[in-house]
């Protein structure tokens, strides 16, 4: 263990609703920065845009982080792409060929893949759920969640073909000899986005990217947008340029990927 401060406190549960629950009850009642919360299962986890996370004992890692970042409110949203290095870092040190997907998701394109399976990048290994509570408009504490799926993950039928775990690609199947690694590595990484390294976090995600020059369909709000993706934007946001030439940033949004382009490593 390499860490300086996150997971100093560690608290293991072997079952809660959700971790990310767990780590802002503890937040409120004044947990300091880098606590972590990790359960053997979770009876109610919680994805981004209200869907659920399947959470089987034992099976997946699930964790939330207590962050105290003294920035404005509007600057923290890229620590969801710091946390996507962090994990993307992590599958790949299992040789598990891992990429990311804006802004959340970590994936593991696969050959012949279903319709929306190459809309999502690949299979679903992992997802980072980041959730703020501000005053002011500064950040008085964020609960990073990430739910990492490790061994068999005995999905349900609708998420049998959309999701995959590092055991699948010959990775661990034991969650707890993931958290070193992963906390390690987000360390490292929180570091960096707390010290306004944005570029260097902008540059691996960038590397590790399942959407490189991808062609994109973008869904959020009234309309849906079809265009290129150049990259990320100074701020994290994704740098699109419109099929009918406009360049615009993506702050939100689900966005399906029609033709992945070529990766850039
Ligand atoms: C997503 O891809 O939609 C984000 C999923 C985040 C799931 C994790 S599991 C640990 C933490 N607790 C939760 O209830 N959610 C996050």
């Amino acid at each position: 263990m390499n860490r300086l401060w996150l997971g100093k406190r560690l608290v293991e549960l072997d079952a809660c609703p959700s971790t990310s629950d767990e780590a802002c009850r503890l937040a409120e009642s004044g947990a300091e920065h880098g606590t972590v919360v990790v359960a053997r299962s979770q009876s109610g986890g919680r994805g981004r845009l209200g869907r659920s996370w399947h959470s089987p004992v034992g099976a997946g890692l699930y964790m939330s982080c207590i962050l105290r970042l003294p920035m404005k409110a509007e600057a923290l949203p890229p620590v969801t792409l710091a946390a996507g290095v962090a994990v993307c870092e992590t599958a790949r040190s299992f040789h598990v060929p891992a990429r990311l997907k804006w802004p959340n998701d970590v994936v593991v394109p696969i050959d012949h893949a279903p319709a929306e399976v190459r809309a999502m990048g690949g299979q679903k290994l992992a997802g980072i759920l980041t959730e703020m509570h501000s005053r002011g408009g500064k950040v008085e504490y964020a609960v990073l969640g990430i739910g990492l799926n490790v061994g068999d993950m005995h999905p349900p039928p609708e998420l049998a073909s959309r999701i995959t775990s590092l055991s699948q690609w010959s990775g661990p199947s034991d969650p707890s000899e993931v958290v070193d690694m992963l906390l390690d590595r987000l360390e490292r990484r929180l570091d960096q986005f707390a010290a306004g390294d944005l570029a260097t976090i902008r540059d691996e995600w960038h590397a590790m990217s399942a959407m490189a020059d991808a062609r994109v369909e973008i869904c959020g709000g009234a309309k849906t947008i079809t265009g290129a993706v150049r990259g990320l934007t100074r701020s994290g946001g994704l740098d699109v340029v419109t099929d009918d030439g406009q360049s615009i940033e993506v702050v939100s949004g689900e966005v399906h990927i029609l033709d992945p382009g070529e990766p850039h490593e």
